[in-house]
């Protein structure tokens, strides 16, 4: 069985141009004029562009006492909804805890995922075991970046020590870092100090985190990482304080990469000064929504290239979840949802605007995605043998968001109410059409796992620039005898 995409304008994150793609056996087989398949969809008017990749979601986290309440299926299918085929999902192992019997958790969790899907691994704590295991995660099990979370202390973080070695660790290996960039310690000192204060809801949370945790922490871990000649990969980039961390490091030549998240592009700090507890609440995650002159800092850093990708660190609680934080802002589970509205929002806001072009676009939230991750071009492109994960993208279609049309699993959207401009008409999962107009035809457990091997291109760059500046003694000519 063959299905032709017809009469569609083809955008990639260098290209625009007209012809058809032929899909056979989950692949792109031809890009052309007039071809013809078994079946055909009508791409007229509309755009055929990579599929979205998610490089940062929670599906089932546990975290908090609760687990996130989207799981591989409910998260995944709305992924696809809103024109994103594959999702990398945070392997998380509990303290003392074998990187490989958490990974076997997650493969049991991620079993009923409607689209392909890859995990990055965390390294909660560290010790020998560890450091053995991470050998056999990315060259056994393809999964080449580790996250290092600098916040949640007594939970997930981990100290500079811990940092610094696994850094090293991974420069050995062709792996690369990621971190969580917040100052846990401060953070706790700050919350404790709010709350004994009296300020003891969700507005606290913001309050907790200002953009110097972020800053700080972002320029800690581009340091550590420049020694360990480790590439670095930031997440969740909110704050100008964290960009101008990357945007200098970048121009100096060292390799790193910044996340901004849709919700901190899109939404801003005033929705903590809701009079409504859960309105407040929805939205606490880390770092917190940020006010107009961060916003506008992450656009520019997306024009100008200084911020690579744009994510969702989808990790959905229900209000009842939320609501485990009355009297205690730090007991709300931390996180919001995007995964359906990541592209569409950044669509409206982005291209309709007129701030990123269409291939622009296709770039952050896609191609570089999958080359950073090292799975380009197999994903992340529209070519011949890479997977049919495609969107077909029709900017004349419009809704206004809202949680009672959602596919999420929880009880409201943070983007309630906002207009976008640009829908996906079809979206192809390996090439079986799992969005049709508006109709879900998802899958359940037709999603695989997306292999990363270690070694891309940027750790083979800076390996060899490591080795040829690597200590050496010097070789004298003339020694002076010693002891006279
Ligand atoms: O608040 C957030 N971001 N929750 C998810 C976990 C994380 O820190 O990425
Ligand atoms: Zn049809
Ligand atoms: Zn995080
Ligand atoms: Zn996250």
């Amino acid at each position: 069985m063959t299905t032709v995409i017809k009469n569609g304008t083809i955008v990639t994150h260098d290209l625009t141009y007209k012809a058809d793609v032929l899909i056979e056996g989950g692949k792109i087989a031809q890009i052309g004029p007039n071809l013809t398949g078994d079946t055909a969809l009508d791409a007229t008017g509309a755009y055929v562009m990579p599929g979205g990749i998610d490089p940062h979601v929670h599906l089932e986290m546990p975290f908090m006492g609760t687990y996130s309440t989207d799981d591989f299926e409910s998260g995944t299918r709305a992924a696809l909804a809103g024109g994103t085929t594959m999702v990398v999902d945070f392997c998380l192992p509990n303290q003392g805890e074998s990187l490989l019997d958490a990974i076997k958790r997650w493969d049991n969790k991620s079993t009923r995922a409607n689209c392909d899907y890859s995990f990055h691994m965390a390294v909660t704590w560290w010790g020998e075991q560890v450091f053995n295991d991470m050998k056999t995660v990315i060259e056994e099990r393809g999964i080449n970046t580790f996250k290092h979370f600098l916040a949640y202390k007594g939970a997930l973080m981990v100290n500079d020590d811990e940092l610094y070695s696994s850094f090293n660790r991974l420069s050995e290996l062709g792996g690369i870092a990621m971190v969580h960039a917040e100052n846990g310690d401060v953070v706790a000192e700050l919350a404790a100090k709010l709350k004994a204060a009296g300020n003891t809801g969700p507005e606290a949370h913001a309050y907790s985190r200002p953009p110097q945790v972020e800053g700080e922490a972002t320029n800690r871990a581009i340091m550590i990482a420049d020694m360990a000649g480790v590439p670095l990969y930031v997440v969740h980039t909110s704050c100008e304080e964290s960009h101008e961390a990357i945007r200098r490091a970048r121009q100096q030549g060292k390799r790193v990469w910044g996340e901004p998240l849709i919700q901190h592009l899109t939404l801003d700090d005033s929705e903590y000064f809701n009079p409504d507890w859960d309105h407040a609440a929805r939205r606490v995650m880390s770092p917190p929504f940020r006010n107009k002159q961060h916003q506008d800092s992450l656009w520019a850093g997306l024009q100008s290239g200084s911020l690579s990708v744009v994510a969702t660190d989808h990790c959905a609680f229900t209000t009842e979840q939320k609501r485990y934080g009355v009297g205690d802002f730090t007991k709300i589970p931390n996180g919001t949802g995007g995964l359906e509205d990541r592209m569409p929002m950044l669509w409206t806001h982005g291209v309709e605007t007129g701030r990123l072009t269409m291939n622009e676009f296709v770039a952050v939230t896609s191609t570089n995605i999958a080359k950073i991750l090292n799975c380009y071009p197999r994903k992340g492109a529209i070519a011949v043998g890479a997977d049919a994960d495609i969107v077909v993208w029709d900017p004349a279609k419009t809704k206004t968001i809202s949680a009672s049309a959602q596919q999420s699993a929880i009880d409201y959207n943070v983007f309630e109410g906002k207009e976008v401009k640009g829908l996906p008409r079809f979206t192809l999962t390996r090439g079986q059409v799992a969005i049709h107009d508006g109709e879900v035809r998802t899958q359940e457990g037709h999603g695989q796992f997306v292999k990363r091997a270690g070694n891309g291109v940027t750790n083979r760059a800076l390996s060899t620039w490591k080795d040829l500046t690597a200590p050496r003694p010097v070789q004298r000519t003339g020694i002076p005898a010693t002891g006279v």
